[in-house]
């Protein structure tokens, strides 16, 4: 990918659930190192959104391009979604609970010998590079053979990070990572975000942690009732600026006229 092609670039994205209008003419281009903050009160279409992009489902018209490659919605799945560079981590127990985790990295894209076995020696290696160089997980007692379901929250985060990091995601796309974890691994999460953007990716973060969002991102999208309202640039705006912005939303006093 050169580097100015986006990460991704959405047109004129429509979803209806039947009669619910779940997003509405959403427009959204992610610059190939850029940082968005995806915001909004519940039922405003973030999950909706990142779940066209993930290949969870299609959307209902419009079209979208990850880093300049048009997506192709009768082959597009949650599978394909890797291949085009998109990774994301899952809310629910996606991760095998009572795998090794070196295995967890090669979910769907073994690592094989010509006649089609695993590779397990090569799978380990590239597990234990990932672990060490890209999540930093030095020294705390887990190693390539540790099983899943031994890992905390933040853990978990982590790996699934390190593993879209290894397979040079363009974008990763975090839907409310941090929603069951602790202080200490909300920090994890937050410092892995840190970096993908050092990596030179791309991430779609989305929380109702004001604070974390802020921290991590380097332009705000603010989504109410399925539409795409606001975009603001970190510079143009204060933490405690945003945070009044949003209650305009919330409060509903910015009210607009779907006629
Ligand atoms: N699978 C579905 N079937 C029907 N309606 C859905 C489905 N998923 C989401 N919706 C509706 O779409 C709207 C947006 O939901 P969602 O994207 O989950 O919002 P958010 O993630 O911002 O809280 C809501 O009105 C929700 O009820
Ligand atoms: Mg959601």
């Amino acid at each position: 990918m050169s580097e100015n092609t986006a990460a991704l670039q959405m047109i004129n994205i429509e979803k209806y659930f039947g009669l619910v209008h779940a997003l509405r003419n959403i427009n959204l281009e992610v610059g190939s190192n850029e940082i968005i903050g995806l915001i909004g009160d519940n039922g405003a279409g973030k999950s909706t959104l990142v779940k066209i992009l993930t290949g969870v489902f299609p959307p209902t018209q419009g079209e979208f391009y990850i880093a300049g490659r048009k997506v192709n919605y009768k082959n597009y799945s949650v599978k394909r979604a890797h291949e085009y560079g998109i990774e994301t981590v899952y809310q629910d127990k996606s991760l095998g609970e009572k795998q090794p985790l070196w295995r967890n990295f090669f979910i769907g894209r073994q690592v094989t010998y010509p006649l089609g076995f695993i590779n397990v020696k090569k799978e380990k290696e590239i597990a234990r590079e990932i672990m060490l160089n890209t999540i930093g997980f030095r020294g705390r007692g887990i190693t390539v053979d540790s099983k899943v379901n031994k890992l905390s929250g933040g853990e978990r985060q982590g790996v699934a990070i390190g593993r879209a990091m290894h397979f040079e995601a363009e974008l990763i796309v975090l839907d409310e990572p941090t929603v069951a974890l602790s202080l200490k691994e909300v920090r994890k999460v937050l410092n892995f975000v840190h970096k993908i953007k050092e990596a030179g990716k791309a991430c779609v973060y989305i929380s109702h942690d004001m604070q974390d969002v802020y921290e991590i991102s380097d332009r705000f999208v603010i989504m109410d009732r399925g539409e795409i309202v606001a975009s603001i640039t970190k510079q143009d705006i204060s933490l405690k600026a945003l945070d009044e912005f949003l209650l305009g939303y919330a409060q509903g006093l910015k009210d607009k006229e779907h006629s």
